[in-house]
């Protein structure tokens, strides 16, 4: 099985880095013109790792080619989903691969430009970056004259003050420019009228760190590895009650089944799977019946979830699903930003009565009155984090009704009665 990203773990340093075929993928990039550099990321079918899956090529595409303004990428390390650790293992552990992978988009754009915006929290990755950034510029692999070309390239690290919104990518624009990280209205689009209002491309760390084996590889080798339109391979962030949970790296279209039981050891002291999140905690859960399901963006949407970021949360038969809702419910009550009246409000009014269910202090109708404010989030809001706050409730609500009902009707948790 061919594997794009974790062959490259433990090369830190440029120069193991470089004795693994490091930069190669730039280097091939810049002999080539940068729009034949986008035709072969289209045709890799490289869809966007940060949540949404939006193809690559395609958004790199709407990026105008000829324009006065200074064009920007921004690489997303916000890595802010609960659940979601994988940018940063990428980072800890292969850092040129995103340092190459910015070459490479940036080429194809005609950026010269660069800003990696990282979560505050994560000071360790960060430092390891600017270290592997310092490298790079004494290699020649940024700055001035790349690979003898006229084409320059220099990054910078910004380190973000940890909100989980300023992931969403205008929001880290508005931060980027030392704003308070509210999302904006879109359109226009960052493609058009993204930082400073110039073009500006936004790609997660695991989209960038997926170009350099493109270009060495191809585009079609890469598309070969997944499935139909969702080419290459994804990283899994596997937590909760497996035996072995960590970062994995799986070809998509792999089986959710698969995942859990073959690589993370299946559930934690042999007990009965109960249920599963699969893209993150925006994700809608599924059942223990529900995860012969393909890890890819179509087939997780035709099976009423997400992949979203790849992180894998599974719930074995001990988790008490109150405490699921209260704990997500919790996280965008806080996180929302506030701007959106039905997300400003809809989400501390779910936050609160998931909290009175949890502690055996449910009323009757709860259940109703959650999925009534989760609709009413739904679709209603500037951004993508109302929907993300609506979604698992509107599941956990359907799906775990019985035992919702029955924690409010006994005053506590039926799990922990048994
Ligand atoms: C509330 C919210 C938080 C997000 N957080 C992240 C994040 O931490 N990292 C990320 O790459 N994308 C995040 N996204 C998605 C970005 O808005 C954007 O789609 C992504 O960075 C684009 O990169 P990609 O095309 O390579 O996936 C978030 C979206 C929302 C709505
Ligand atoms: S949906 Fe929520 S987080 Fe997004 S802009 Fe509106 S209030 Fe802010």
């Amino acid at each position: 099985m061919s594997l794009v990203i974790t062959p490259w773990f433990g090369a830190v340093k440029i120069g193991d880095y470089i004795k693994r075929r490091g930069y190669e993928g730039a280097k091939k990039a810049l002999s080539i013109k940068p729009e034949d550099v986008i035709e072969e990321v289209k045709k890799s079918n490289l869809r966007g790792r940060g949540g949404a899956g939006f193809p690559t090529g395609l958004k790199w595409s709407f990026v105008p080619r000829e324009t006065d303004k200074p064009k920007y990428l921004c690489v997303n390390a916000d890595e802010g989903e609960p659940g979601t650790f994988k940018d940063r293992y990428i980072i800890e552990n292969a850092p040129h691969l995103i340092i190459e992978g910015a070459v490479i988009a940036s080429w194809a754009v005609g950026i010269h430009r660069a800003y990696v915006y990282i979560r505050g929290e994560y000071l360790k990755f960060a430092l390891i970056l600017e270290k592997a950034i310092e490298e790079a510029y004494q290699r020649g692999f940024l700055g001035k004259n790349i690979f003898g070309k006229d084409f320059s390239l220099d990054i910078y690290i910004h380190r973000g003050a940890g909100a989980y919104v300023c992931g969403e990518e205008t929001a880290l624009i508005e931060s980027l420019e030392g704003k308070r990280g509210n999302p904006r209205v879109r359109p226009p689009f960052p493609a058009t009228n993204g930082l400073y209002d110039c073009p500006t491309v936004v790609n997660n760390v695991e989209t960038i760190a997926c170009l350099p084996y493109i270009l060495r590889e191809g585009g079609e080798n890469f598309a070969s590895l997944g499935v139909e339109k969702n080419g290459g391979t994804k990283l899994f962030a596997v937590s909760g009650h497996v035996k072995d949970p960590g970062v994995y790296e799986l070809p998509m279209g792999s089986s959710l089944r698969e995942l859990i039981y073959n690589y993370a050891g299946g559930v934690r002291g042999n007990r009965r799977l109960k249920a599963v999140i699969p893209g993150g905690s925006s994700s809608s859960i599924l059942m223990a019946d529900e995860i012969d399901v393909s890890l890819d963006y179509d087939s997780m949407i035709k099976a009423g979830t997400m992949l979203g970021s790849g992180a894998v949360i599974v719930l074995d038969e001990t988790a008490c699903m109150a405490e699921v809702l209260r704990v997500i419910t919790r996280f965008y009550a806080h996180e929302s930003c506030g701007q959106c009246t039905p997300c400003r409000q809809g989400t501390s009014w779910m936050a609160k009565i998931a909290e009175r269910i949890a502690i055996g202090k449910g009323k009757k109708g709860d259940i109703d009155l959650l999925l009534d404010i989760a609709h009413s989030i739904m679709g209603k809001t500037i951004c993508p984090l109302g929907d993300a706050a609506a979604m698992p409730v509107i599941a956990i609500c359907d799906k775990f009704r019985s035992e919702l009902e029955e924690q409010i009707r006994e005053r506590r948790c039926p799990i922990e009665r048994e």
